[in-house]
């Protein structure tokens, strides 16, 4: 086996980590997509739900992280790749990733991993349960002493990208004049302002009030800085909530200045960011059916994947993710409950929000049986430590000399072909 260091790829459907082992952080962090060189032609995003489903596209995203982040005298033929998969794969997936990697990279060494394995090493265990809320899934996963408890896993279609469609419904509803925000910067909006709270139901109330006085607030303003006092514009009071402005803002020292934030878009215009939408996005994380009910009418197709069929589906039926958690613990055998409960680990970008972490202790506080403890074990003290988690596992994994014995060898690779992969992993 070569002594390069190995490389550390997550391989994620939004955003593919890339590094070394043994080092704190991925070298880089990158969208995992292909940018067309033809203008107006799409960019192509080779894989769907966590599953790739365009070979030649991922490998021109590893190909790019290769070349672009690991140094200029990097050869992929010289480092064995340790490479983060998503749990409950079909087998031909990983035999294909065996084949890209010794045919198309000529890698020395190979390991596939079940992500939510290597997020819960991040976090220094071997026994607990993995919440990983990704880009476009969610994945809870017990694992015993290193080993999947496949039968207990619950997954769902449901993720961050949801959050991010749900946030422009949002912003565009509470827009008085038509917006036309790009994914990426609504994305990253979400990113940057974007909480969770404890009590939703109460604080979202709370909230409502004040959006509805900082908007009164601020039609008045705008009445005397016009010169009138004309009350039919106060009939719509929603219509007005997030004004946009070219290069400044007419927020002034008022309840509108508290309730609305600032941001620069990076054409330089400002938008103001209600506090309930910064809020209500996440919410769809622990309360699918919010779209269902109260917003039907705004819900797009794409906002409804259907983890079953692979195609959408009418009804919405997902359930929320602290629901999802406490099912999959729930299918574990009596005597291991207990360890799984006390040994949460909450990984992927989507939970990274302001109180994401503290909602989700007191949900799954109040749906545990009495007796119970719910502990949530730290992934790292990383801003970005929750989207790494199963990047930094792979990184410790990775870096191990017990780990020398596990890796699929090209010799190996060339005797008993791509199947090779299904005996080695767990
Ligand atoms: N501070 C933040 N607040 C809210 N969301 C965030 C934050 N940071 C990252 N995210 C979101 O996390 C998601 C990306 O997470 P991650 O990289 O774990 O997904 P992925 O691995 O690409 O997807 P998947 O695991 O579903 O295949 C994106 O939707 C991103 O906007
Ligand atoms: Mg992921």
């Amino acid at each position: 086996m070569s002594d390069e260091h190995t490389v550390v790829i997550d391989n994620g459907t939004g955003y593919t980590k890339i590094g070394f082992a043994g080092e704190e952080a991925p070298r880089q962090i990158y969208r995992t997509v292909v940018e067309s060189d033809v203008e107006g032609t799409a960019p192509v995003y080779p894989m769907q739900y966590g599953i790739i489903n365009d070979w030649e596209a991922m490998e021109k995203v590893w190909n790019f992280g290769f070349k672009k982040y690991l140094g200029s005298s990097f050869n992929p033929s010289d480092h064995p790749v340790l490479i983060a998969e998503t749990p409950l794969a079909p087998k031909l997936h990983r035999e294909k990733i065996t084949q890209a990697m010794f045919e198309g990279f000529e890698t020395p060494g190979l390991f596939v991993a079940n992500s939510c394995i290597l997020s819960l090493y991040a976090a220094g265990r071997i026994t607990g349960v993995v919440l990983d809320v990704g880009h476009a899934t969610s994945k809870f996963v017990p694992i015993q002493e290193g080993f999947c408890l496949t039968h207990a896993v619950e997954k769902s279609n449901w993720g961050g990208q949801n959050v991010t469609l749900f946030l422009r419904k949002l912003l565009e509803q509470a827009q008085t004049q038509p917006i036309n925000l790009d994914f990426e910067v609504i994305n990253k909006i979400k990113e940057d302002l974007s909480f969770v709270d404890a009590n939703y139901a109460r604080t979202i109330e709370t909230l409502r009030k004040q959006k509805t006085a900082a908007v009164g607030q601020q039609q008045q303003q705008q009445q005397q800085a016009n010169g009138t006092n004309g009350t039919e514009s106060s009939e719509q009071p929603e219509q007005q909530a997030t004004p946009t402005s070219k290069k400044k803002s007419t927020a002034s020292q008022s309840n509108a200045v508290e309730y609305f934030k600032n941001y620069t878009l990076p054409d330089g215009n400002i938008i103001q960011i209600g506090q309930v939408e910064r809020l209500q996005c996440n919410e769809i994380l622990f309360q699918p059916q919010l779209l269902h009910t109260s917003f039907k009418e705004i819900m797009p197709k794409e906002l409804r994947p259907s983890y079953h069929t692979g195609g959408y589906q009418d009804e919405l039926d997902e359930l929320g993710i602290q629901q999802m958690a406490f099912d999959s613990i729930m299918k574990c055998e009596l005597d291991i409950k207990k360890e799984l409960t006390a040994n949460i680990i909450l990984s992927g970008g989507a939970a990274t929000p302001t109180g994401f972490q503290k909602r989700v202790q007191l949900e799954l506080e109040n749906l545990s049986p009495s007796g119970f403890s719910v502990n949530i074990a730290p992934v790292g003290s990383a801003p970005n430590s929750k989207q790494v988690a199963t990047w930094a596992g792979g990184a410790i994994l990775g870096q191990l000399s017990s780990f020398n014995t596990m890796w699929i060898k090209k010799s190996e690779y060339n005797e008993f072909g791509p199947q090779i992969v299904n005996r080695r992993t767990y």
